[in-house]
């Protein structure tokens, strides 16, 4: 069992998916809990649903696009809770990828601007004005919500990827410089993970989202609490020893060599063949 009693935890996109499930994980073990979201009433939401089980949490309208919101939530924290030990940096989601799809030829420089600020510079900001109180507490974790479109591609995420392949070399970085200070900082990249509002789509689909399942090595896809799990133990001094590392949560999607996982999802819709692709 996990102890994070009395340490002061940030969640940015806290309301819902997988940083809803983080902010109720880091709670659960004890740690105060403080969720960012700009979605303010599913984040209050979340807030009385960690108090109903016990856990201490508050929230505050953060829109991490925004670099003056990230400098007020990091003072926000820690004038409300004292101080400030865990940034799990996590906003963006299913809205924003969906915004800002396109290859470089289809985006436009409002796109990039938008994907890189949500998906990468929030990331740096939100290093940039914790990291002072992690050092000055000798300790401190961070861990950034990177993709496995940080690692591989797929046509149409040009500026996802170009801004999570940034998130693990970010992550490396800080991990790096700030190592002497007691910081550890780590990524998680996140397979195919089904929160409430991919799960809404997904009610309309289920024979697509059966495919979908299939192509993880474990047969289902994943569950918000699956990294939440990870979180977890990154911020936990189990993981004392871990620094700069990209932890990948996926099912086993990425491990599979390409030949022969395209000749088994062939052969599923051969078998399947009422299948509906469409996402
Ligand atoms: N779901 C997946 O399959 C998957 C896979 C890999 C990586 N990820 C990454 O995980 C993170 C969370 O994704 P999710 O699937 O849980 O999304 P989600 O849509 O279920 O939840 C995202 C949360 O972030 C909040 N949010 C969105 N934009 C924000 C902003 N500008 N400022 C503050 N809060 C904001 C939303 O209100 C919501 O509460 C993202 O960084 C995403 O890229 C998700």
């Amino acid at each position: 069992m996990y102890n994070l009693n009395d340490k002061v935890a940030i969640i940015t996109g806290g309301a819902l998916g997988i940083g809803g499930a983080a902010a109720r994980k880091l709670a659960s073990v004890g740690a105060k809990v403080f969720i960012a979201d700009i979605d303010d009433s599913e984040a209050k939401k979340n807030v009385k649903r960690i108090e109903k089980s016990g856990g201490l949490a508050t929230s505050s309208h953060v829109d991490v696009a925004e670099g003056k919101d990230i400098s007020r939530m990091i003072n926000e924290a820690v004038e409300h809770y004292g101080r400030l030990d865990i940034l799990v940096q996590n906003a963006g989601g299913g809205v924003v990828s969906k915004a800002i799809h396109g290859s470089a030829l289809d985006v436009d420089e409002k796109q990039w601007d938008l994907g890189i600020n949500i998906y990468l510079k929030a990331l740096y900001i939100g290093a940039k004005y914790s990291i002072p109180h992690l050092k000055s507490n000798g300790a401190g974790v961070i861990v950034n919500i990177a993709s496995i479109h940080g690692i591989l591609q797929e046509p149409g995420r040009f500026v996802y990827e170009a801004a999570k392949t940034g998130v693990i070399g970010m992550t490396r970085q800080l991990a790096s410089e700030f190592g002497p200070d007691g910081i550890r900082v780590n990524a998680i990249t996140p397979g195919h993970i089904v929160g409430e509002r991919a799960a809404e789509n997904w009610k309309k689909n289920p024979t697509g989202h059966k495919f979908f399942a299939n192509q993880n090595l474990i047969g289902r896809t994943g569950t918000p609490k699956d990294i939440a799990n990870g979180v977890v133990f990154l911020c936990s001094d189990d993981s004392s020893f871990i620094t700069g590392h990209t932890l990948t949560i996926d099912g086993g999607i990425t491990v599979q060599l390409q030949e022969k996982f395209a000749v088994k999802q062939a052969q599923y819709i051969i078998d399947n063949p009422d299948t509906n692709l469409s996402l």
